[in-house]
C-alpha cells in the first residue's frame, strides 16, 4: 500500500506545482523590468473581481489605479498577460498621441478569414488600419454629418410619435434604456445601412432582432468572448465565432442587397453605405493608387458593421444614463429645457444644425453624463514598435498590452472633485481653462478616446444624441418611477456600460 500512496502524493504535487507554474509563469515579468506591478494572484493576474463577475473591467482598474497614487504607470496582469496601467495624464497622451506611431493597434484577436465581419475599423491593425482609416474619414467630415441630419430627425420624429402614442394609452413608466436602443437602432439602420427599419412601432423587426443577437451575452458567448481576448490562440484552434453566424448572413446579405439595388436603380441617398460606395468607385478609377487596399464589398460589409457595433449601444446607455440624471436633478432639466425652448423660439423647428450646436449646456450635460458613466471604461493598446519610456530606462516589448483606466480617471477627485455628483457645470466654457476644461489637465477626459485612433464617430454621436435629447426633452419631463434607483449599477459581464435592472423612469408630456 505504502508505495501506492507515494505515488498518489508526488502525482498530486506534481500537479499542483505544474498548474501553479502554469498560471503564474510570467509573473515574474514586470519585477524583471524593475516597474512597480500590483501584485498577482494565480490564474487570475489583478482582474479576479472582472473575471469572476464581481465587478466591471473599468471598475476592477479603478482599484488598482487607487492603490498606487504615486506612479505614473503600474504593472499589472490580465491573467498570464502582462499589462502596463497607465496613471498620469502626461503619459496617457505621450502614449495615445504623440508616441502613436509605436502603439498603432489594441490588440483584439479576431479571424477575418472564418468572420469577415471582424475585418473593422476596431479591429483591424497597422497599415491595413491606417489606409482604411483614410479613407473613412471623409465619411465623418461635419458637411457629411450635416447631411444626414433629416434622417436623425426622422427617427426623433418616429420616437415621438411612438411615446405620444404610448402615453396616450395610459402609460408613463418606461424602461429607458429599451427605449433608447430602440432609437440608436433605427439611426444606424437608416444612417449606416441604408435602411427604413422603424423598430419603434415594430419592435419585432429584423434589425432589432439582430442587435439583440449581437449584444445577448449569452454564456457560452460570454466565455468565447474571454477565450478570445485573453487566449487568442485557443480561440482560433477552437474556432469559435465573436457572432453568430445568422449574424453574419443577415448584415452581409443587407449590405449586398442594398448595393446592388443602388447599382441597378441608379439610387442615392445620404448615407454611409452611399459614402463607402463612391470611395469605391473612385478607387477603381485611380489606377495608379500605390500600397491601396480594395473595397470589396465584404469590407464595406464591415465597416458598416462596426458602424453598427460602435455606434448603437454606446449612444444609446448614454442617452439613458443622461436622462435618468435628468430625472434625479430636476433643477439641471429646467435649464436643458429653458434652452431648449430659447433655441426653439430662436430659430423654430424642427431644430438646424446651427440650432443644435448653439445648445452648450445641453452639451455640457452629455460630457457630464459621459465623465461619469464613460460608455467605453478602458482604452486598449498594444506596444507595436521597441518604446523606451521617456524620463526612465523602461523599455517596452513589442507585443506589451497597454491599458488607459478611463473609468477610474473620470472618477478621480484630483480632476474632478466630488466625482460622484453630475454637476455639468464642469464643463462650462467660461471656467479657468477657457476651453470648457476648467484647468483640468488634458487627457483626463477620454469618453472618445484620442490621438489618430480616436472614436471616428464621436461628432456624429454627438448630433444624434443632442439632437434626441433636445426633441425628447423639448416635448416630455422626466421623473424618477417606483421601480428607479438613484444609484446605479453596472453590470459586471457587459463589455460597455450597462445599468443593472435598466434604467425606469417616468415620462409624461410637457403642458404647452
Ligand atoms: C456615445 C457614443 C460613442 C462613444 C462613447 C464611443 C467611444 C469610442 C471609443 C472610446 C473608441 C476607442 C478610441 C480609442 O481607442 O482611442 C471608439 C472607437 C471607434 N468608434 Fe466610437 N463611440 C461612440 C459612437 C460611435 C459611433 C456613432 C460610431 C459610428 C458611426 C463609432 C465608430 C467607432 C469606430 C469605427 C471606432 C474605431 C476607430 C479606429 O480604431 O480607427 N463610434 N469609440
Ligand atoms: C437573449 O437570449 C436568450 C436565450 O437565447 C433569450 O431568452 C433572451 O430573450 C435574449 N435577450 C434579448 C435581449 O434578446
Ligand atoms: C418658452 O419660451 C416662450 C417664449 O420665450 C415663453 O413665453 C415660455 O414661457 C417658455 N416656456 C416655458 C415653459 O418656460
Amino acid at each position: 500500500m505504502f508505495p501506492a500512496v507515494v505515488i498518489i502524493v508526488a502525482c498530486c504535487t506534481t500537479v499542483i506545482l505544474f498548474l501553479y507554474k502554469y498560471t503564474t509563469y510570467t509573473y515574474k515579468y514586470w519585477k524583471s523590468k524593475s516597474v512597480t506591478f500590483a501584485t498577482p494572484v494565480p490564474l487570475f493576474g489583478n482582474i479576479k473581481d472582472h473575471v469572476t463577475l464581481k465587478m466591471t473591467q473599468g471598475e476592477c482598474l479603478k482599484n488598482i489605479y487607487n492603490d498606487f497614487p504615486r506612479e505614473k504607470f503600474v504593472g499589472m496582469y490580465q491573467l498570464q498577460t502582462p499589462t502596463l496601467l497607465l496613471r498620469d495624464p502626461e503619459t496617457i497622451r505621450l502614449f495615445l498621441v504623440k508616441s502613436f506611431a509605436h502603439f498603432t493597434d489594441r490588440g483584439f484577436s479576431y479571424d477575418g478569414h472564418r468572420e469577415p465581419l471582424t475585418k473593422h475599423l476596431v479591429n483591424l491593425e497597422g497599415d491595413t488600419w491606417k489606409i482604411l482609416r483614410q479613407k473613412l474619414t471623409p465619411t465623418f467630415s461635419s458637411g457629411k454629418i450635416k447631411s444626414m441630419l433629416g434622417l436623425l430627425q426622422g427617427c426623433g420624429v418616429q420616437l415621438i410619435e411612438y411615446m405620444d402614442a404610448t402615453i396616450e394609452s395610459g402609460k408613463t413608466e418606461f424602461e429607458i434604456r429599451d427605449l433608447t436602443a430602440k432609437f440608436t437602432t433605427d439611426v444606424i439602420g437608416t444612417c449606416a445601412f441604408g435602411l427604413e427599419c422603424n423598430s419603434l412601432k415594430d419592435s419585432q423587426s429584423e434589425f432589432r432582432r439582430m442587435g439583440c443577437a449581437v449584444l445577448n451575452s449569452s454564456a457560452s458567448l460570454a466565455l468565447a468572448k474571454m477565450v478570445r481576448v485573453f487566449f487568442p490562440k485557443l480561440f482560433k484552434a477552437l474556432k469559435l465565432r465573436t457572432f453568430p453566424a445568422e449574424v453574419q448572413q443577415f448584415f452581409m446579405g443587407i449590405v449586398k442587397q442594398t448595393i446592388d439595388f443602388r447599382n441597378t436603380n441608379r439610387v442615392r441617398r445620404n448615407d454611409f453605405i452611399q459614402l463607402l460606395l463612391e470611395i469605391k468607385n473612385q478607387n477603381h478609377n485611380q489606377e495608379n493608387a500605390i500600397k491601396s487596399i480594395e473595397l470589396t464589398e465584404e469590407l464595406i460589409a464591415a465597416q458598416v458593421f462596426v458602424f453598427f457595433l460602435a455606434g448603437f449601444e454606446t449612444s444609446s446607455t448614454t442617452l439613458s444614463f443622461c436622462l435618468h440624471e435628468m430625472a434625479v436633478n430636476q433643477d439641471i432639466q429646467n435649464r436643458v429645457y429653458d434652452e431648449i425652448n430659447e433655441t426653439a423660439n430662436m430659430y423654430g423647428l424642427p431644430f438646424s444644425y446651427e440650432a443644435i450646436s448653439s445648445m452648450n449646456y445641453l452639451e455640457q450635460c452629455l460630457k457630464e453624463t459621459m465623465r461619469k458613466y464613460p460608455p467605453v471604461q478602458a482604452l486598449a493598446r498594444v506596444c507595436t514598435k521597441q518604446f523606451r519610456v521617456p524620463g526612465t530606462d523602461l523599455d517596452l516589448d513589442v507585443g506589451t498590452a497597454v491599458l488607459i483606466p478611463v473609468y477610474a480617471i473620470h472618477h478621480d477627485p484630483q480632476y474632478y472633485p466630488e466625482p460622484d455628483t453630475f454637476n455639468p457645470d464642469r464643463f462650462a466654457k467660461d471656467g479657468d481653462g477657457g476651453g470648457g476644461d476648467n484647468g483640468r489637465p488634458s487627457g483626463v477626459f477620454l469618453p472618445f478616446g484620442d490621438g489618430p485612433r480616436i472614436c471616428i464617430g464621436m461628432r456624429f454621436a454627438m448630433l444624434e444624441m443632442k439632437l434626441a435629447l433636445a426633441q425628447f426633452l423639448h416635448r416630455y419631463l422626466v421623473t424618477l418611477s417606483d421601480k428607479s434607483c438613484t444609484r446605479i449599477e453596472f453590470e459586471p459581464a457587459s463589455f460597455l456600460s450597462c445599468p443593472k435592472g435598466g434604467i425606469w423612469l417616468n415620462v409624461n408630456k410637457r403642458k404647452a
